[in-house]
């Protein structure tokens, strides 16, 4: 595609010089300690171009941005009775608030905040020990990304388990609503190990070709979901994928996108490309820093926006 290559050469250049790179995640003591100078950055084109700068092949934490593959799995099992358990509206709070909860009878807002996710985790756990439920979730992002070595990290996993009081606080809290239907510890025990899935940029990308794509495998031509379902999934992540941040992300970049506290970002420009990034340094709503600037200039660069044609 003309003038990609350089434009994501050209950011990651200017991304590696910047010393403004927000605070690694603290509340995740196996994140504290990634170096916040890595930058990464992936485009995959539904023409099936391959695209990489700097350490677009280093897996990190995936952790919130792996919601929108649980989100597509629940989806496929429960269709849309999974809005009588989520929401979708924005939050307008941090990603692990729980204030609404009470207010809302153990609702959570949308899929992607902390809360929302849990009780994606506690649908795709029906049928199954948590780790089948895992195993799918890890076999369904493999297969979207057509690689085999995408692991979790269980140190991340078991870091996060013994740190997620809020979590927890959310899952117990939910549980008294009936909107978690296991146990949930066990919910929880699915939501932490699918955060702490490890993914390259180059493998991101891969994985959300589908989004940009109708819902189709641009490589196989295989559905993984309808076009009809591919678009709502994108709503989301442009009106919930960062949180209180998301209507910044959408005013400054204008694609759908899903961060997470390991500092990727999945975004998708429908019909064009799968793009992910990766700065660990977050700003004050806990989305990568560099991560949205290096996304706003790409699509400033390459005049991409859902806002207009
Ligand atoms: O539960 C948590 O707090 C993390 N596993 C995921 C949070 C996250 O990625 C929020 N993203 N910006």
């Amino acid at each position: 595609m003309p003038g990609l290559e350089q434009a994501l050469a050209e950011i990651a250049a200017e991304m590696a010089q910047r010393t403004d790179r927000g605070d690694v995640a603290g509340y995740i003591p196996q994140l504290s300690k990634i170096d916040p100078m890595k930058f990464g950055m992936a485009a995959v084109t539904n023409e099936g171009q391959v695209i990489l700068a700097g350490d677009a092949d280093q897996p990190f934490s995936i952790q919130s941005v792996s919601k929108v593959f649980t989100l597509t799995l629940a989806l496929g099992k429960v269709g849309d009775g999974l809005w009588r358990r989520v929401g979708r509206e924005p939050s307008g709070n941090p990603f692990n608030s729980i204030i609404q909860l009470e207010h809302e009878n153990g609702i959570p807002r949308n899929p992607f905040i902390n809360a929302g996710a849990i009780v994606v985790s506690d649908v795709l756990l029906a049928g199954h020990q948590p780790r089948e439920a895992i195993g799918e979730i890890l076999r369904f992002i493999r297969s979207l990304a057509d690689d085999d070595t995408i692991i979790i990290d269980r140190e991340v996993a078991a870091s996060e388990r013994a740190t997620g009081y809020r979590n927890f606080a959310a899952a117990h809290y939910m549980k008294s609503f009936d909107n978690i239907h296991h146990a949930p510890e066990l919910a929880l025990g699915v939501y932490f190990h699918h955060c702490a899935i490890a993914m390259s940029c180059r493998q991101l990308a891969m994985a959300g070709r589908f989004l940009a794509n109708a819902g189709r495998s641009p490589a196989s031509g295989h559905t993984v979901v309808s076009a009809e379902r591919a678009r709502r999934i994108a709503a989301l992540m442009l009106t919930c994928g960062h949180y209180d941040g998301s209507g910044d992300f959408a005013f400054r970049v204008g694609i759908p996108a899903k961060s997470g506290v390991g500092g990727g970002i999945l975004a998708i420009v429908p019909g064009v490309a799968s793009l992910a990034v990766w700065s660990p340094g977050l700003n004050a709503n806990g989305n990568s820093k560099l991560g949205s600037i290096a996304l706003e200039k790409l699509a400033r660069a390459m005049n991409w926006s859902v806002f207009a044609p």
